[in-house]
């Protein structure tokens, strides 16, 4: 398993939309090792293979207190969002350092494939729900920062360009 580079804000290559993984193979099973090892190192709750510069729908997320509890989602669709919505405080690998509230429906039914290629689907609430939405999101080129307001938006770009230029 190896440990890969996260794409940072506002990099381009975060606003591509991911293609459909057509046949769960072992490749795509090696790209979820490699993205579960990056995830828990970071650490971090989720990621998408967006954030690791694989433009396949992909996403990895461990919501657990323990860390033992890997959730993986291939080709994953939102087939319901509750009418009820939620705040949640949200932060993203790719924008470290940056919480910033978003309000996303409250529950979500999502179909997915597992690591055999066979369909599933679950209902989540709570953290799980914002994770998955959030997660879905990065596979449709969208990160957390562009439900802010664009003052907000402008001024996270300013602060990670800067902080590129120093690094560079
Ligand atoms: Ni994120």
């Amino acid at each position: 398993m190896t440990v890969l580079d996260i794409l940072r804000y506002p990099d381009s290559r975060l606003h591509t939309v991911a293609k459909p993984v057509a046949v769960v193979d072992d490749a795509i099973r090696g790209l979820v090792a490699d993205m579960a090892e990056t995830m828990y190192e970071a650490p971090g709750i989720g990621l998408a293979a967006t954030q690791v510069n694989v433009h396949l729908r992909v996403i990895v997320l461990d919501v657990s207190e323990a860390r033992n509890d890997l959730k993986v989602f291939i080709n994953p669709e939102i087939q319901q969002s509750s009418a009820e919505s939620k705040v949640y405080e949200e932060g993203c690998l790719s924008v470290p350092g940056i919480y910033d509230e978003v309000e996303r429906p409250d529950r979500v039914t999502v179909r997915a494939l597992d690591l055999c290629g066979t369909p599933f689907t679950i209902e989540a609430d709570g953290v799980l729900a914002v994770c998955i939405q959030h997660e879905i999101d990065h596979l449709n080129g969208k990160v957390f920062v562009q439900y802010l307001s664009r003052l907000k938006q402008s001024r996270i770009k300013s602060k990670f360009s800067k902080q590129d230029r120093a690094a560079a």
